[in-house]
């Protein structure tokens, strides 16, 4: 998205230009306001108007009359001078904002205070806010957790250096419990009683609020990560460039998929092989372009559209693995499993035991029932949303693939 032209030179200009011109529109508002501030629409704000009388002018004043008046009167034509001027702007003749190229529904902003994407840094409450942040973070990670899997978890973020902010989803409504690791302090805690993985990242993870970080690592809770560190791996996804990646499983750790498990051989591997008739398709899930739901690694690009795949109401997320090559241009290239750095699938029944007990079956059950429908409603709605496109494009749809 373009910048505009006119928050661009307010922007650019230097700090004291930027002072000079607000302490000037302070002190001297009323004085001109409708007078010769036409697009400035202080009254558009909604402000109360009990908020001027507290600005201490004196203070302002005390600040700026060194400055000679010429200066400011200088600065403040200039800045008009080159608004008018500034092109990409319809010119109006009233005082409102319009701006087409806002995120929709912000139109009314001038575009300079937009700001369209978030984080999960945190902040000092003192201080100047741009001082606030020794690091960056410029990855995530995301752990859905119980309290009875902190020696787990504690082992697991070491795995995650200082460029990784970590938040813990709760899903047993314990988080204080875990300020008992140092690291806690700095992780995000959000809390949600018996809520799957899938669900926090629908509601916490929205692309524009993880936008600033270049990969989200969106985990379960019961991977043994002994052999596993989160800088090495990122280095051999960026050489192999996937934009959808997880580490290679221990094979010796229960049933898993011949794609997701891990080899002795190579840096990373993005096919394999499966029983007889299993992959009709050599390029297609679970042969290749394919990786599990458990430890998952995406690109920005990757999960802003992976996010939107994601239903509100299918909250075990079965069937994703299948379909998220469909956020990925040319799938089997940039989906991936990496062999130099694995893990180990505990499975640990974790959420399975937050279940319900139900006419003499154990809580998993119920569980798993679930898990099993919802892969069938997430196809059936996968392919049916296809159909409905290729109808409305009035072209045949391909062969399908799943
Ligand atoms: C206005 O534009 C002139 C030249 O285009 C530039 O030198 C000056 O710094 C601009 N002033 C402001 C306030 O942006
Ligand atoms: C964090 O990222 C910086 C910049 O990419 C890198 O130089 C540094 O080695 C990273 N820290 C660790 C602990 O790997």
């Amino acid at each position: 998205m373009g910048t505009p032209t006119r928050s661009g030179n307010l922007r650019n200009s230097n700090e004291t230009m930027r002072l000079i011109v607000t302490g000037f529109a302070g002190v001297v508002f009323g004085f001109f306001l409708g007078v010769s501030f036409p697009t400035l629409s202080l009254t558009k704000m909604n402000l109360p108007s009990s908020l001027f009388p507290s600005i201490d002018l004196t203070y302002i004043e005390d600040k700026y009359s060194k400055i000679p008046t010429k200066a400011i009167w200088d600065a403040w034509a200039s800045f008009r001078g080159n608004r008018s001027m500034s092109n990409g702007f319809q010119k109006t003749s009233d005082t409102k904002i319009w701006v087409p190229t806002n995120p929709l529904g912000a139109e009314r902003l001038p575009p300079g205070i937009v700001k369209a994407e978030s984080d999960f840094y945190l902040r000092r409450l003192w201080g100047l806010p741009h001082e606030d942040l020794i690091i960056k973070p410029k990855y995530l990670v995301t752990f859905t957790v119980g309290y009875d899997q902190k020696d787990n978890i504690n082992a697991a973020v070491k795995k995650f250096s200082q460029n990784f902010t970590i938040v813990l989803f709760h899903y047993d409504g314990r988080t204080s419990e875990w300020d008992q690791f140092e690291w806690s302090k700095r992780a995000i805690h959000i809390s949600a009683r018996k809520q799957t993985k899938w669900w926090f990242a629908k509601r916490f993870l929205h692309p524009d609020i993880v936008a600033h970080y270049d990969y989200i690592f969106i985990w379960d809770e019961d991977l043994g990560v002994e052999h596993f560190d989160a800088e090495e791996y990122l280095k051999m996804v960026r050489k192999h460039k996937l934009e959808i990646s997880q580490p290679g499983l221990d094979p010796s750790s229960g049933f898993t998929w011949q794609m997701t498990k891990r080899r002795d051989s190579g840096e990373v591997h993005k096919e394999a092989e499966e029983r007889n008739g299993w992959c009709p398709d050599p390029h297609l899930p679970p042969c290749a372009a394919f990786v599990e739901i458990m430890a998952p690694v995406f690109s920005r690009d990757a999960w802003r559209c992976v996010w939107h795949m994601i239903q509100n109401d299918l909250v075990h997320g079965w069937g994703l693995d299948f379909a998220l090559r469909k956020c990925v241009a040319t799938p089997h290239e940039k989906i991936g499993v990496v062999d130099t750095q694995w893990i180990v699938h505990q499975s640990v029944p974790s959420l399975g035991n937050q279940g319900q007990a139900e006419g003499g079956r154990a809580p998993w059950e119920g569980v798993r029932e679930r898990c099993n429908k919802e892969w069938t409603m997430f196809q059936d709605r996968m392919a049916n949303a296809e159909r409905a496109y290729f109808q409305a494009m009035g072209i045949a749809p391909p062969n399908p693939t799943n």
